[in-house]
């Protein structure tokens, strides 16, 4: 005798339901507690990575350096690139205020037509002494970055302070200096990351 359409129906449903949820059991597998993946790292190989130096100053190495010692320090590993006096490039301007026209500097429009990076610079926009620091110490000079100690960084970053007229000629810069430096670019940027501003 043949089955009446309903049960014929609810049959199929029946079915419809198992598979379904059959399938979606399948679809997700229990991942197993350890995939086995990676390698724990040591204490030293993760230090060696985490040199991330934050606006408030800290994670700033020990050590310490003077103008003195980086204007030799730049003029030997720096302004090849960046410009005898750190404006002439070709690579980025480092001393002197934001623009195309700076009076101080009549010709720094030509230079610009050459050289677009020329337009900014370190005096004019950088937030902050402690990250300059964090960005020479990590990729400065560009052929061959981490190479300087944390005393040279000291030294040439000091050096790009004072030619921004930011320190005096005989300041020394070391992990307490540093951060008290305030810098121009300070006025013209928000900080969206509460906590860590100086
Ligand atoms: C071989 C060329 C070269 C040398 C040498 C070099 N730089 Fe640079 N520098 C560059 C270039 C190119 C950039 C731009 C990099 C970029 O934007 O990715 C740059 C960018 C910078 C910046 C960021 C400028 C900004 O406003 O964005 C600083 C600061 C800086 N250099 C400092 C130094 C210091 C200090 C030294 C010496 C210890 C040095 N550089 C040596 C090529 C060089």
């Amino acid at each position: 005798m043949r089955k009446p359409i309903v049960a014929e129906l609810l049959g199929l449903a029946l079915w419809l339901v198992l598979a379904l949820s059959v399938g979606a059991a399948r679809a997700q597998p229990v991942a197993p507690a350890n995939v086995g993946l990676g390698l724990p790292l040591e204490r030293a190989q993760i230090e060696r990575f985490a040199i991330t130096i934050f606006p408030d100053g800290r994670s700033l190495p020990p050590g310490q350096g003077s103008v003195a010692q980086g204007a030799k320090l730049y003029q030997a590993q720096c302004a090849a690139c960046h410009g005898a006096k750190g404006i002439e490039g070709p690579a980025a301007r480092l001393a002197g205020s934001d623009g195309f026209i700076g009076w101080n500097d009549p010709l720094r429009v030509l230079r610009i037509r050459k050289y677009p990076l020329l337009v900014v610079s370190v005096g004019a926009r950088w937030p902050y002494a402690t990250t300059l620091f964090d960005y020479i110490r990590r990729a400065m000079p560009h052929h061959a970055p981490k190479s300087l100690s944390d005393d040279e960084v000291y030294a040439v970053t000091a050096h790009l302070l004072h030619l921004n007229d930011l320190v005096p000629s005989a300041a020394v810069m070391n992990r307490e200096a540093l951060p008290r430096v305030v810098m121009p670019g300070l006025d013209k940027t928000a900080l969206d990351w509460p906590n860590i501003a100086p």
